[in-house]
């Protein structure tokens, strides 16, 4: 086996899996004012950005080699329902319509759920202490077709809550967004390792948690199950959540469905990386790439990661292993 491994240039020959940074979608948090890039301390190098910053942001992005985006926001204010989700004036499609007119190639991506707009913090309406189902289901179908009318490229629901694909499919086609594609957090998991996205989104629940509609960690065959269904309501693309730690899920994704696959590297798992980094424990570089490269070769065409520039600019300069 050490024939081919014996220099740089035969292993780079005999290479199956390679990182680009046209796979990568760097995940971006909105918030209101002007001038403000407030730091997230969980994920050093993170910021709620406001739509000024967000567009300046994208631009140095872009100059990284970046090609998409995902945007999360932090409303002006919240309540029960959520409705600054689907407000026109709201915060994410205030950013969408900025960078479509500043960025017109730049791929939006954006995430459709309640949690960050809700007074509660549950992903959707609530009926007593549970989140109701199909109640959701017309709020999330608002939600989208209000980001496809500010002009968003993909919509990726990530509430979970049953039949949301289908819902948000007609919903889009019946508002003449039939060549809008969806991205499905298909399998999402009820994970720990969201705590710090929580701080940068402001979405921990106030009472509870979400395992009665996020996957429970123990499920891979379920996962199946649940990209089968969204894939039945028309979903355009897969993505499990989150990366790493679910390595198996999405190599039996991979082998089950012809659809692009993302995956999601989430918040914890960046977070421990940089603290890691930061004790001198480990080389960041080394192992970020690796954690990536890592996420593709498991069967993921693209990857959703806060590292999404730090990959980038190492791979214009040529990185390999
Ligand atoms: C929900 C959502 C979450 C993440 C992406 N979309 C949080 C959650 O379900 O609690 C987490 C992403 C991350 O941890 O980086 N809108």
């Amino acid at each position: 086996m050490r024939r081919l491994r014996r220099t740089p240039a035969l292993r780079r020959m005999v290479r199956e899996t390679k990182l680009a940074a046209d796979d990568l979608i760097l995940p971006l948090f909105v918030c209101p004012g002007e001038g403000v890039a407030k730091a997230v301390s969980s994920m050093p190098g993170v910021f709620q950005l406001s739509v000024d910053k967000t567009v300046e942001t994208c631009r140095e992005a872009v100059g990284d080699g970046i090609g998409s985006v995902i945007l999360f926001g932090l409303p002006e204010a919240k309540d029960a329902e959520g409705s600054a989700a689907w407000s026109a004036d709201g915060i994410v499609q205030r950013a969408v319509r900025a960078l479509k007119a500043a960025l017109p190639d730049l791929v939006v991506v954006v995430d459709v759920c309640f949690c960050e707009y809700t007074s509660h913090g549950h992903c959707g309406v609530l009926k007593g202490h549970e989140v109701d189902n199909d109640a959701t289901l017309v709020k999330l179908a608002k939600q989208s077709v209000s980001l496809a009318e500010a002009g968003a490229d993909v919509i990726a629901p990530s509430d979970m809550m049953d039949g949301r694909i289908g819902a948000v499919r007609e919903a889009l086609d019946e508002a003449g967004f039939g060549e809008t594609p969806i991205l499905s957090y298909a399998a999402k998991f009820a994970s720990g390792f969201y705590g710090p996205f929580r701080e940068a989104a402001e979405s921990t629940p106030a009472f509870g948690d979400r395992r009665s509609y996020q996957m429970d960690p123990a499920n891979g065959r379920e996962a199946v199950r649940e990209a089968a269904l969204d894939v039945d309501e028309g979903a355009d693309m897969l993505m499990v959540k989150p990366a790493l730690p679910y390595l198996d899920v999405i190599s039996a994704l991979r082998y089950e469905f012809d659809l692009p696959l993302g995956a999601y590297h989430v918040s914890g798992e960046y977070a421990m990386l940089k603290a890691a980094a930061e004790r001198g424990w480990i080389d960041y570089d080394r192992v970020m790439m690796e954690s990536l490269l890592s996420i593709r070769r498991a069967g993921a065409d693209l990857i959703l990661t806060y590292c999404a520039r730090e990959a980038a600019r190492l791979l214009a300069k040529g990185w390999t292993e």
